[in-house]
């Protein structure tokens, strides 16, 4: 069977600041996909959260970026920003960046992964949803999933994966596109995506299957508004077993937190924490930014499932990592590295600040 996945996410409102959803719109958003199954857009469809965005997580019949599909998430998330309105809840609509729809989210605001895939006999998918960072806060994670033989066994011993997997990679500032492949272009790969806030990991194609393995959000909403309007707290989605990494090669980057961009004012690195759904809720600073892992069976279009997988205590030792490792970046205070650069800085209200010091520069005698 032929069936899109389509992940859609945005922040309408947050409860209370930025760190959760305010169970209303949760409500008020599953009525909406409920009614979406029952007229037929959708095959399936659940709502999850993490941390102030809303997720949709829907199957359907239509191609990536259909515009009823596009146009259902955008109606929902007017629904829940109404909600968010008549609660008082902070930055209500937040995401919203348009009045209007036309044809589909690209650059409204909204972010969105999106896979067309034909059904194996068993389907079994990861949804990550991560808040308070950057699109690129997965390109370390699957680079280790799809080419690194230290984390995917499979790379070495499976004949299915030893051809390797092909990397499109978007060049977000100067609106390029790259395909690399590993083995062979792997240290290209890195020196690319090492640099996650220029260049992001949009696809993941097994090279022997032909199939796309995995898809990212893309989005920059700093970037498309010309101001700071949050973090694009991007979503992915991971096909897994079967001549594809294991469901465990794909949840093992998260064993040991890395350092992403994003927490508090979006302005801060910090290590990205793998919780359970229940914990996704960032609080200290802000954050430390949270990455949930939310497993499925795809079976029939329908989503069997989610599983919380990071709930496992063997995510425990990288959530007190994490911990130790926000501990000591909090030290630094407004220092670099724990403070952002002044590049990515630019889209912050910090070039206003600047602004004011301009006329107390002086020249060097
Ligand atoms: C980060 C984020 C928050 C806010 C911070 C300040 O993505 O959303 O850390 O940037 O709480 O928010 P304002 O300026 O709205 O008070
Ligand atoms: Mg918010
Ligand atoms: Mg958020």
């Amino acid at each position: 069977m032929d069936v899109t996945l389509s992940v859609i996410k945005a922040d309408t409102g947050g409860y209370v600041g930025h760190t959760d959803v305010h169970p209303e719109m949760l409500q008020v958003a599953r009525e909406r996909v409920v009614g979406a199954v029952e007229r037929g857009l959708l095959l399936d469809g659940q709502v999850s959260r993490v941390g102030d965005d809303l997720a949709l997580i829907m199957t359907h019949e239509r191609e990536p970026d259909d515009p009823d599909i596009h146009g259902f998430a955008w109606e929902v998330f007017q629904a829940t920003t109404e909600v968010a309105k008549r609660l008082g809840l902070y930055g209500a609509g937040q995401d919203l960046l348009s009045d209007a729809f036309s044809g589909n989210l690209r650059g409204l605001g909204p972010g969105y992964a999106e896979i067309r895939l034909t059904e194996r006999p068993s389907e079994p998918i990861v949804v990550f949803l991560a808040d308070k960072t950057e699109p690129g806060a997965f390109n370390y994670p699957l680079a280790r999933m799809f080419a690194d033989p230290f984390t995917t066994a499979g790379l070495v011993i499976d004949p299915a994966m030893h051809d390797g997997f092909e990397f499109e990679v978007l060049n977000l500032i100067e609106d390029q596109v790259i395909r690399l492949r590993t083995p062979e272009d792997y240290y290209d790969l890195l020196m690319l995506i090492g640099s996650p806030h220029r260049f992001v990991v949009r696809r993941v194609f097994s090279r022997q299957k032909g199939i796309v393995a995995a898809a990212t959000s893309t989005q920059r909403l700093s970037l498309q508004a010309g101001r700071y309007v949050g973090k694009d707290d991007p979503v992915a989605i991971v096909r897994c077993q079967s001549g594809l990494p294991a469901l465990g090669e794909v949840l093992e980057p998260f064993s040991y937190p890395h350092i992403v961009s994003g927490w508090m004012r979006g302005s801060h690195f910090g290590p990205l924490m793998p919780t359970s759904y229940e914990d996704a809720t960032p609080s200290r600073f802000d954050g430390p930014p949270r990455i949930v892992a939310l497993g499925y069976q795809l079976t029939q279009g329908k989503l069997v499932g989610p599983r919380d997988l990071f709930a496992d205590v063997s995510f425990d030792r990288a959530r007190r990592i994490a911990l130790e490792l926000a501990d000591h970046l909090r030290h630094m205070g407004p220092f670099e590295p724990h403070r952002a650069g002044m590049d990515e800085l630019e889209y912050t209200t910090m070039p206003e600040l600047m602004k004011r010091l301009q006329a107390r520069w002086q020249p060097l005698g």
